[in-house]
């Protein structure tokens, strides 16, 4: 975990300071606290500390009126968590067997890893993966208290390497919830947050690939548009597109909100156009939509008979390829021309649930839940 700046607001209190009767009383009452916090900020206000005494009651009066006191203090970073989503859902539809092996592809900060640990028993397996290394800390602590629990930092895409690795080349069940944890949105330095000033990176493993900032710095304008439109379903994707290019090189995630307004003038560029191009360089970046394919087919392959593959699913790009790639297992496609199916075209798998969605009391707890879906999906041969 990176060490960040905290900014703390504190209000003064004026009404211990308008109690007192004579102007010097008050002066030297406040200038005294102020004097032993000489870490109180309040931004364009001269400082009590410097101030004699004959000074005192106009400076003062402006500490009085301004009321808000910043301070800024470098302290370890407070743990920011995820809410897993679905989780009672999740774990009731996926384990079958308590004693059974499992394996989570998105381990984040271990929501839905526990909630599977709990219920399984002592006989129970869990492999848990995620590509960002800054899962790891939670990871490796959870591995020293859980014989039961394995993870391994690696993508979807390796999925099959990592069971073969552990020899544990099938699994009873499998779950994705796909996208991004809060830890990942709320670090300014991940640079995948509109609302938070940052380097544009954008990387879940942010030591392999490219900076979204580097390919933004030199892609055409008709890639960067195609992007925006097809992972982001941008309306005005050219127009974002142009001005990009035009502000180049940017840096930082606040250049690239710049530009998205500068290309939607007149109107407030709602948040919703600014979360379209935030997804769509993400998943761009991170290869996210070939990723999901593959650990989704590479999921399946390792299931047992009768084993389940659960996918938790953010927005209508990935809602789409998920319920494409369940739609060729339930119900392959017919070859023209044939009458009949043959073996080879009889389903592979059945829904068990479909399209569930979080109650009304989740998606207020939790509003990162709103839009979520859970797909599962059991394995028939
Ligand atoms: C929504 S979070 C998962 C949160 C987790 N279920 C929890 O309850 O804490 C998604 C996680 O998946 C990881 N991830 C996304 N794409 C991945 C991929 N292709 N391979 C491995 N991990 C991936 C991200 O790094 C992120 O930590």
């Amino acid at each position: 975990m990176r060490p960040t700046a905290f900014v703390f607001f504190a209000v003064c209190a004026d009404s211990r300071m308008e109690s007192r009767s004579s102007a010097t009383t008050a002066g030297s009452f406040c200038r005294s606290r102020f004097n032993k916090r000489s870490d109180l900020v309040r931004p364009g206000v001269p400082s009590l500390r410097h101030t004699d005494s004959a000074q005192s009651l106009p400076v003062l009066r402006a500490w009085h009126s301004t009321p808000i006191l910043t301070r800024v203090v470098t302290k370890p970073q407070s743990p920011i968590t995820h809410e897993p989503v679905l989780a009672p859902q999740l774990v009731q539809a996926l384990v079958t067997d308590r004693g059974g092996t499992y394996l989570d592809a998105t381990f984040g900060r271990g929501g839905h890893t526990r909630a599977i640990l709990a219920e399984l028993n002592d006989s129970g397996r869990l492999v848990s993966l995620d590509r960002d290394k800054d899962a790891t800390q939670d990871a490796h602590e959870l591995e020293q208290r859980d014989i039961r629990f394995s993870f391994s930092c690696s993508k979807f895409s390796e999925l099959r390497d990592v069971l073969n690795e552990l020899d544990m080349p099938n699994v009873d069940g499998i779950c994705f919830d796909v996208g991004v944890s809060t830890p990942q949105l709320k670090d300014a330095e991940r640079g995948f947050a509109f609302d938070i000033d940052g380097p544009l990176d954008m990387r879940m493993d942010a030591e392999t690939g490219l900076p979204a900032s580097e390919w933004i710095n030199k892609a055409p304008i008709e890639d960067l548009s195609e992007v925006l439109r097809t992972y982001g379903d941008v309306r005005n994707a050219r127009s974002i597109a142009r001005q990009i290019v035009a502000r180049r090189p940017l840096g930082t995630t606040f250049e690239l909100v710049r530009a998205i307004r500068a290309a939607t003038p007149g109107s407030a560029t709602s948040a919703r156009i600014l979360a379209q191009v935030f997804q769509a360089v993400r998943i761009y970046v991170n290869d996210e939509l070939n990723e999901l394919q593959n650990g989704l087919v590479q999921g399946f392959d390792a299931l047992n008979v009768g084993g389940r593959l659960a996918v938790i699913s953010f927005h209508s790009i990935e809602h789409r390829l998920v319920r494409d790639v369940i739609q060729s297992w339930v119900r392959p496609p017919v070859p023209k021309g044939l009458p009949v199916r043959n073996k080879d075209e009889d389903p592979r798998a059945r829904h068990v649930v479909k399209n569930v969605r979080p109650a009304y009391i989740e998606r207020q707890n939790n509003p990162a839940s709103r839009s979520a879906m859970m797909q599962v999906v059991e394995r028939l041969r």
